[in-house]
């Protein structure tokens, strides 16, 4: 599925994130930027050393990444250009800014792809897998995000959901149609 907000087109669909050729993926990573599980060590995995060592790189000069921040990478041997990595919060009941510090990390990816003249991003479903944080308010929140950065700035040209089960993308894509019916 797919919509067009402007000049910036919305993809929904199902995949692995380490397999989108679009110049830039986000990784759902964690402040020590050293790698995981999931998201975090499927790129790792597939994008090669070479992403962990400018990762290392970054920890030396600014310490980890903050919750909410984002880093940029060259992508290794990914197909995309380059990793935006960025941190989205654990969920802990709602009562810990988690919905600000979840919105942040997708506006400061965004903010990110734009000061690198990125035209095309992959995001996945930040925050809902080790860190918990329900689909249906992540996706709303993500959306949201999306509408808030992309309208005013007609950057980046393409932003893409990677979904990885049927479930998620269906809870995607209705997030955004709830949010975009009452634009
Ligand atoms: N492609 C797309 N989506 C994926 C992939 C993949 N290859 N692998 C997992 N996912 C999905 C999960 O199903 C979940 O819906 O990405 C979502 C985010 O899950 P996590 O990767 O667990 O990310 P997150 O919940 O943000 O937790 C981050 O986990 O891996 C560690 O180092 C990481 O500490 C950090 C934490």
């Amino acid at each position: 599925m797919h919509s067009l907000l402007n000049q910036t087109r919305v993809e929904f669909l199902r995949g692995d994130i380490t397999r989108q050729d679009t110049e830039a993926i986000v990784n759902a990573a964690n402040s020590s930027l050293l790698g995981g599980g999931g998201v975090d060590g499927a790129i790792h995995r597939a994008g090669g050393p070479r992403i962990l060592e400018e990762c290392k790189k970054i920890r030396s000069q600014h310490g980890g990444c903050p919750t909410g921040d984002a880093v940029i990478t060259t992508g290794g041997n990914l197909p995309a250009r380059y990793v935006i990595h960025t941190v989205g919060p654990v969920w802990h009941g709602g009562s810990q800014n988690e919905a600000m510090l979840l919105r942040a990390a997708y506006l400061n990816s965004l903010g990110l792809a734009q000061e690198n003249g990125i035209i095309s991003i992959a995001f996945p479903s930040i925050s809902t897998g080790a860190y918990c944080y329900p689909v249906k308010q992540a996706a709303a929140i993500a959306v949201a995000a999306v509408l808030e950065f992309a309208r005013p700035h007609n950057q980046p040209g393409l932003i893409r959901f990677v979904l990885f089960n049927d479930r998620d993308l269906a809870v995607y894509q209705a997030a955004w149609e709830e949010a975009v019916s009452s634009l």
